[in-house]
């Protein structure tokens, strides 16, 4: 397994995992951008976990993530995403005003709509750090997941596979059509 991130400390974090699983031997971690990814060769999976993709604000970012993982994926191997976009009642609660966190919330959260961006804020022992997701409905992914060259194999809801029925989360396996 090869797993690239742009974070040295979540890499280093991830190197912690992998030692503890014994698993050293079987994952090659690398320091690069997902854009980009510096990596050759095809793989039956290629999964981009976490809602991660969130992290690319521009149409054209999120051409160039899909790029990539077309690059990397086998002519019959499955790419797994998971993304959420939020409802219409967190939409007129959040607008504009940070919200407490919940349990099992990262930190306070605002979402913006004129940039389509939750804004997370999360306080650490060094101070505060902010970090923003981009998100995109279920039909604009479908537009540019098929424009990238992709076939939507399944859509879930939630990890567990329960159908996706117009809830916030989606979880996404596709192969490539072309
Ligand atoms: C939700 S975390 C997922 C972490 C880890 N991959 C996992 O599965 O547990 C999102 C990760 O995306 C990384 N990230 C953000 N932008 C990136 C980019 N352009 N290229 C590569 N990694 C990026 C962050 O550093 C962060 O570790």
């Amino acid at each position: 397994m090869v797993g690239v991130d742009a974070s040295a400390e979540m890499l280093a974090v991830a190197g912690e995992q992998v030692d503890l699983g014994g698993v050293a031997g079987l994952v090659d971690l690398r320091h690069g951008d997902l854009r980009d990814a510096p990596v050759e060769g095809e793989f039956p999976l290629v999964t981009i976990p976490f809602r991660t993709l969130l992290h690319m604000e521009t149409d054209r970012d999120r051409r160039a993530a899909l790029a990539t993982v077309h690059r990397l994926l086998a002519p019959d191997g499955r790419f797994v995403f998971d993304v959420f976009s939020p409802s219409d009642e967190d939409v007129s609660d959040t607008h504009g005003r940070w919200l407490e966190p919940r349990a099992g919330d990262l930190g306070a959260r605002r979402l913006d709509l004129a940039t389509r961006t939750l804004i997370l804020r999360v306080r650490g022992e060094t101070g505060d750090a902010e970090m923003s997701l981009a998100w995109l409905s279920v039909p604009e992914w479908r537009e540019h997941l098929a424009a990238a060259g992709f076939a939507v194999e399944s859509l879930y809801g939630w990890f567990d596979r329960t159908p996706w029925e117009g809830g916030e989360d989606s979880v996404w396996a596709c192969r490539r059509n072309s």
